[in-house]
């Protein structure tokens, strides 16, 4: 996620500074953006000026301090709220009093991340889909305290992205997962109990539907982990059976079966 925000903001124009753990991660991360700008300008979908702008626009560092400069930070941590509040503690260090701070977070509460800071008002969520430079879509998420002037500044710039924003309510889910979530849970609980074979399941929303992928496929896109995870906070705060977890998908990640990333998931991958 982190590197495909990176690049949307960096082709916009931006001057984007990425920060990574470690200059390995930093790498991987700014090797996707070019696999991706290599592959786009292979299909003609990218000019070799706008390649040269991006990377040109793309720093990579690991230290929070070389953030000093930054207007707006947005965060693609993985969903841990300590790790989240580590890191905005470390950049309230760093940055100056303006600079407005978001959560790319799918699942956790915009008014608790936002009260881990010294700046509620400054603070908002910023959710995006993956693959980020194909996904138009940008949920906009105001926490009980985000300023009327930070929400402007956060819908200006999905904007200035090439984002299509929508506002979204700061509950687990937000609009889009709150109702792909059960869609996902529904599709392994059919195929638990017999409905179809993976394939047809897919085939079924794919083609009867004209979905780009088929529930399973999707699974193992977003990653068995990630849905498992987003699944059982939406379960924890609402008490709805939609949200809770099948056993299956408990099971596959236990076995480290999580979908692409791991090589195998519903399908297995080279
Ligand atoms: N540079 C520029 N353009 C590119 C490109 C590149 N490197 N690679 C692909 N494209 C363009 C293609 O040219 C094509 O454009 P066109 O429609 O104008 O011809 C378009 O992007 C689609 O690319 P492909 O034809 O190569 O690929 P597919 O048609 O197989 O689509 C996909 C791939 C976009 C991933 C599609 O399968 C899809 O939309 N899947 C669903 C993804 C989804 O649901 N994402 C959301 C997950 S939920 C989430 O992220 C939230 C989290 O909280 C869980």
């Amino acid at each position: 996620m982190g590197s495909g925000i990176a690049q949307v903001s960096a082709a916009a124009g931006f001057k984007v500074v990425v920060r990574e753990v470690n200059q390995g991660a930093l790498d991987k991360g700014l090797g996707r953006i070019k696999k991706f700008l290599d592959d786009g300008v292979a299909k003609g979908k990218v000019t070799e000026e706008q390649r040269a702008t991006t990377l040109g626009n793309l720093r990579g560092v690991t230290e929070f301090a070389d953030m000093k400069d930054c207007d707006l930070i947005i965060e693609a941590i993985i969903e841990n709220i300590d790790d989240k509040a580590a890191a905005y503690t470390a950049l309230e260090k760093a940055v100056g009093a303006h600079c407005i701070f978001v959560s790319n977070t799918s699942s956790l509460c915009i008014t608790e991340l936002a009260s881990k800071t010294q700046r509620p008002d400054k603070f908002g969520g910023l959710h995006f889909f993956n693959p980020v430079p194909l996904m138009k879509l940008v949920e906009v998420v105001r926490g009980l305290s985000t300023s009327q002037e930070t929400y402007d500044a956060l819908m200006e710039f999905s904007v200035k992205i090439g984002k299509e924003p929508i506002t979204a309510p700061d509950k687990p889910g937000f609009i889009v997962n709150r109702l792909l979530i059960p869609y996902l849970l529904d599709a392994i609980r059919c195929y638990e109990r017999g409905l179809g074979t993976k394939e047809d399941i897919d085939k079924a929303m794919k083609l009867g539907l004209g979905y780009p992928m088929g529930p399973l496929t999707l699974l193992d896109f977003v990653g068995l982990d990630t849905t498992y995870y987003i699944a059982n906070i939406m379960f924890d705060e609402f008490k709805d059976p939609m949200f809770a977890a099948p056993t299956l998908l408990k099971r596959m990640v236990l076995a480290g079966k999580n979908g692409r990333k791991s090589g195998e998931g519903f399908y297995k991958y080279s």
